[in-house]
């Protein structure tokens, strides 16, 4: 297969939802699907302590959170898979932001009981910002769940999305006899399915054929037929190019857990979704069939797997192919290097990749040469548009009880800062003795406690500081000590240098802009 066609046939794409909602049972069915695992051994197993295949690090087995993002390929149909997991809960928003960059379209997992959750609602802002096409899969339909029509509206209404039912439940809970595909006017109806281990056994046939009005009932055939036609009357109309930039959101209902509704999803969203899209470097369209190879790091991840103790840098291939041992320019630090060993990540174990295409993902050794945002092109040097990174809005002061281990602690604690799982501020005059940490979400602060004590064997003490705002000072010829401030602010330094203050409140940010006139603040800051 020429290059050409090995990009078109990619797919790349984050599941985002909210805790619970069943992201992790849904990627499994996936890789199930596509033969990337032989049993879902009942997914997360926290019952069987057997883990699902995306839950890496430790906290997440503890918590039963997702903390971080990983990537599977796998194959179906022809189409070359890349699913971007990322984290569930809001303290991690900021790595699912970066991982979205990764990806082409979303899908949003949906509890089918509870709607959309706080959690959801968040993601969901954050696919808004990329205008990424967002497929919604409504979960759990073999539990007690809402009418349709009113999880539909209820979506409608939360995210302020149109939406498209591409099939329809047949019944719920324990009736949740299958599902009405609407393009081809046909019922599956669902038979067995080894609770979930594998794939589910399915009865195809039109709607018309009198078969399915004893095979599901006379009571849900008739409310089949009357939903279908009031569906056809009452549903917005398809649209794709509004599918496209994300403002219709076709809809699937099914059950991950028992497999029912899976498979037509993924059938319907692989020819639904996008190929590749292009990135942007300023004004320039770099497109996912140039001849040139080019990526961008969008995550650096530490000591991911605790026999190799090693760094990843992910790469979103973002044009081209790559191969193996391929040179490279790696232009923020404007040098050659070669990408000697990239790993691709199939399902629970890693492997050498020989060749890649735009639209995958790779992890690279990372020697601490990357960060965020970062490019790697072949051909004359650009450098992708900058991937922002979230104001923190939590503060806590870390230090390491034991002072022999300053080393350590600095070391750890400013790796993990260049992965972006947390921001460290040096408080201006007094300089690294003192060191504040910003986290979106205090969550980050147990994992960076975690992390320092498993991986740099360092201990520390951390207080929560009653700061809520930070902000960059744009102005790069203000003195930050000649600036007047509320008594609850406080002048720091990032690990770039740049002044920021940090701030109790609003209104600390009001009162420095009326008192010191030319001040610039800026709420979001730029990974270099
Ligand atoms: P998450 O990644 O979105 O956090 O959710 P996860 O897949 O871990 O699923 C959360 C819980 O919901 C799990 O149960 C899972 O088995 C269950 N679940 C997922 N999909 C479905 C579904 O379609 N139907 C039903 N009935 N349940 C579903 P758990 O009890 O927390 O874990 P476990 O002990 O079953 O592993």
């Amino acid at each position: 297969m020429n290059t050409q066609d090995e990009i078109k046939r990619r797919r790349t794409f984050a599941i985002i939802s909210h805790p619970d909602a069943g992201k992790t049972t849904l990627t499994e069915k996936l890789l199930l699907y596509g033969g990337a695992i032989l049993s879902a051994g009942t997914v997360k197993g926290r019952k069987n302590s057997k883990h699902a295949v995306s839950d890496w690090m430790e906290i997440e087995r503890q918590r039963g959170i997702s903390v971080t993002s990983s990537v599977m390929q796998f194959e179906y149909d022809n189409y070359c898979i890349n699913i971007l997991d990322t984290p569930g809960h809001q303290d991690f928003s900021e790595d699912t932001y970066r991982t979205l960059m990764a990806a082409d379209s979303a899908v949003m997992v949906i509890d089918a009981s509870k709607g959309v959750e706080a959690q959801t609602k968040k993601l969901f802002k954050v696919c808004l910002l990329r205008h990424i096409p967002v497929f919604t899969f409504i979960n759990k339909m073999d539990r007690a769940a809402m009418n349709p029509f009113a999880l539909l509206e209820h979506i409608e209404k939360e995210l302020g999305i149109s939406t498209y039912a591409m099939n329809w439940p047949i019944g719920s809970g324990k009736d949740f006899k299958g599902v009405y595909e609407r393009d081809h006017k046909q019922i599956l109806c669902f038979a067995g399915g080894q609770h979930g281990q594998r794939e589910v056994e399915k009865v195809a046939g039109d709607i018309q054929d009198e078969k399915f009005r004893s095979l599901l009932g006379d009571d849900f055939y008739e409310q089949l037929m009357e939903d279908v036609e009031l569906l056809d009357i009452a549903s917005t109309v398809f649209e794709a190019d509004k599918v496209q930039n994300g403002r219709l959101t076709p809809v699937f209902f099914g059950s991950a857990l028992t497999n029912f509704g899976v498979e037509p999803f993924l059938s319907h969203f692989l020819a639904m979704t996008t190929s590749p899209l292009s990135r942007y470097a300023g004004d320039v369209e770099i497109e996912p069939t140039d001849d040139h190879f080019s990526a961008f790091v969008f995550k650096i991840q530490a000591n991911m797997n605790k026999a190799h103790r090693d760094r990843i840098a992910f790469l979103r291939i973002c044009s081209g192919k790559f191969e193996k041992g391929m040179e490279v320019t790696h232009v923020q630090a404007n040098r050659k290097i070669k990408l000697a060993q990239p790993q691709q990540f199939m399902a629970d174990n890693r492997e050498i990749v020989e060749t890649a295409y735009a639209g995958d993902v790779i992890g690279v050794f990372d020697p601490g040469i990357f960060a965020i945002g970062d490019t790697l092109c072949t051909g004359k040097p650009f450098a992708f548009d900058k991937i922002p990174t979230f104001a923190p809005e939590h503060f806590a002061r870390v230090q390491q009880k034991d002072t022999m281990k300053r080393k350590q602690f600095l070391k750890g604690i400013t790796q993990i800062a260049q992965e972006g799982a947390i921001q460290v501020f040096q408080e201006i005059n007094i300089g690294m003795e003192e060191i504040i940490v910003g986290g979106v979400g205090v969550l980050q602060f147990d994992v960076l406690e975690q992390r320092l004590k498993s991986e740099y064997n360092v201990d520390i003490k951390l207080d929560l500081l009653p700061f809520q705002c930070v902000r960059w000072i744009e102005n790069e010829e203000i003195d930050p000590n000649a600036l007047n401030l509320t008594s609850e602010s406080k002048r720091v330094k990032d690990l770039k240098g740049r002044n920021l203050i940090i701030f109790a409140n609003n209104w600390g940010i009001k009162w420095a802009l009326e008192q010191n006139q030319g001040l610039i603040l800026t709420d979001i800051g730029t990974v270099e």
